[in-house]
């Protein structure tokens, strides 16, 4: 991958439905948006409309839910069909979407299932990766996700299944924080050793999320505000990435688009403090 194709964004917010009229009407200050990208892989209508507004005053990225790279189904071409297409037409920044597996046997499951770390899945998944990456023509990122269980025939962390799954595909990462602390809590790792595996020359994007407390295990609930550990847990990233295009996700219980925009503010400002700091006592 070549870093050089990536563009230093800044600080984003998900593109949701409920914010259209208010972008749409008054422009509002944000660095870029995130727009899921199956819901403008359509042939027409309003949401296509609003993408073009937004894509008019902002930079965008495209986040999918459905390519289900890990699966064992053959790749849906398709589906990789209508992407290319709509970022062809919208030419986002660039295009990501999730380490796992959404369906097999062609059912769709809509969820994002975590795959057994072994070697055999770092080939499978990789292999796949390239595909994509030829079809979309750039280089994809793919985001680690949260999880609630796990295989027993896994035999890689998940720090270092990602690690390899993104240098054997030579892809980017998404790194999403708050489901590194989710994962940590879960699976009883330490999440400071994760940040510190993953390979900082393809890390191009943050998310940072709320999730809800279920006391004996951590659900990944995008409804919350962002909590203190996560928080915690971005500054350490900061210190080793530097400043990465973050992107505040909140996708149920979504509150009034200025407390998405203070949010995106807090990380800014969280951000530069680190910066600031750093070379004294960063580490
Ligand atoms: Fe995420």
């Amino acid at each position: 991958m070549n870093r050089s194709e990536f563009a230093p964004l800044g600080f984003g917010i998900g593109l949701r439905r409920c914010h259209y009229t208010r972008i749409l009407d008054e422009w509002p200050t944000v660095d870029w948006f995130e727009a899921t990208s199956e819901n403008f892989m359509v042939d027409g209508g309003r949401p296509l409309q609003v993408l073009e507004g937004v894509r008019s005053h902002y930079p965008i990225v495209m986040h999918g839910v459905s390519l289900s790279i890990g699966s064992t189904d053959p790749l849906n071409l398709v589906y990789l069909k209508q992407l290319a297409a709509t970022t062809r037409r919208f030419e986002p920044a660039w295009v990501s979407d999730h380490l796992c597996w959404t369906g097999v046997g062609g059912h769709n499951l809509h969820d994002l299932l975590p795959l057994p770390y072994t070697e055999e899945v770092v080939r499978h998944v990789a292999s796949r990766i390239r595909e994509v990456q030829e079809i979309l023509e750039r280089t994809i990122l793919i985001e680690n996700v949260s999880s609630y269980m796990e295989f027993t025939c896994s035999c890689l962390s998940e720090w270092e299944f990602l690690s390899a799954v993104a240098d054997e595909a030579d892809c980017a990462i998404l790194l999403d924080i708050n489901n590194i602390f989710v994962n940590a809590f879960n699976h009883d790792f330490d999440p400071i050793r994760y940040i510190d595996s993953v390979p900082a020359e393809r890390v191009v994007q943050f998310h940072l999320a709320g999730h809800s407390d279920h006391g004996t295990y951590l659900l990944d609930t995008h409804d919350h505000p962002i909590r203190p550990e996560v928080w915690s847990l971005y500054e350490h990233a900061v210190c080793r990435f530097g400043q990465i295009p973050t992107l505040i996700e909140w996708d149920d219980n979504i509150p009034e688009f200025e407390v998405l925009a203070a949010t995106a503010d807090q990380a800014r400002s969280r951000c530069e403090k680190i910066l600031h700091r750093k070379g004294s006592n960063c580490r």
